[in-house]
């Protein structure tokens, strides 16, 4: 089957600094892959990159088998491309709906279908950005980058610094996205349970280069070897 997302021995970074090197990576229609190590190792720079945000070295990205190279972010969006950054990127003095509507395009997510998955934003559409909790921030990001209507959703460490009944609670809402089929994720981890719970395929990366592509559950029955892996026992 055509990949939805792949990438062809991708060496990237920032200026002339490599922090990708040789990293191959294919994503089916419709499959959830997990990708996790430890901080620094490049996992938001492979994020960036199929985002076209870094300088590319050498290597092509693909979307849906076009290629994506030169290709400025806000046409890789509008290719079907959602993401959800790092750092959430909530516009601070715009309402919780504005925030939505800005984003918004036709397709099988709608603004209802959000608010059923994340009821507490229903709740908080006259709410500036800036107004909002650390989670209800993540909630929001997540919900803006659906409404794109995305083929595939990048998703860069949801759960980084909320708490542990948050944690759960997205998760439950990951396994829900992970049920639609129509839908390819790729979700950054730092919270390795998570990952391995979320998808059966995932991703480890270690200094720039991919070092485990294969199944979740294997890993997570030999935590020994998924610490060796994620380098964390040398
Ligand atoms: N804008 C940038 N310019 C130069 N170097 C950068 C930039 N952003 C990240 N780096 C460097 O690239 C390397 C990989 O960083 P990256 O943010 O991709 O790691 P990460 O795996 O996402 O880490 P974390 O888990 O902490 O988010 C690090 O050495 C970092 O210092
Ligand atoms: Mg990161």
């Amino acid at each position: 089957m055509a990949s939805a997302l792949q990438l062809n021995g991708i060496s990237a970074g920032y200026g002339q600094t490599v922090i990708l090197e040789d990293v191959n990576l294919s994503v089916a229609p419709g499959e959830c892959i997990s990708v996790i190590g430890r901080n620094g190792v490049g996992k938001t720079t492979l994020l960036s990159t199929i985002m076209g945000h870094t300088t590319l070295h050498a290597g092509e990205v693909t979307l849906d088998g076009h290629p994506l190279n030169g290709m400025p972010c806000f046409r890789r969006a509008l290719a079907g491309i959602g993401f959800v950054p790092q750092e959430r990127e909530i516009f601070p003095s715009l309402s919780v709906r504005e925030n939505l509507d800005i984003a918004a395009r036709p397709g099988p997510w709608t603004h209802a279908r959000v608010y059923e998955l994340f009821p507490r934003l229903a709740e908080r559409l006259d709410n500036m950005g800036n107004q909002l909790s650390g989670g209800e921030q993540q909630m929001l990001s997540i919900a803006r980058a659906l409404l794109t209507n995305p083929t595939i959703l990048l998703m860069d460490e949801p759960t980084e610094g909320l708490a542990p009944v948050l944690v759960e609670a997205l998760s439950g809402v990951l396994a829900r996205l992970r049920a639609d089929s129509e839908l390819s994720i790729v979700l950054v981890e730092q919270n390795s349970r998570v990952a391995l719970n979320f998808s059966p395929r995932t991703v480890i990366l270690d200094k720039g280069r991919i070092v485990y592509d294969g199944e979740s559950e294997s890993l997570a029955a030999d935590p020994e070897r998924l610490a060796k892996l994620i380098g964390i026992v040398e």
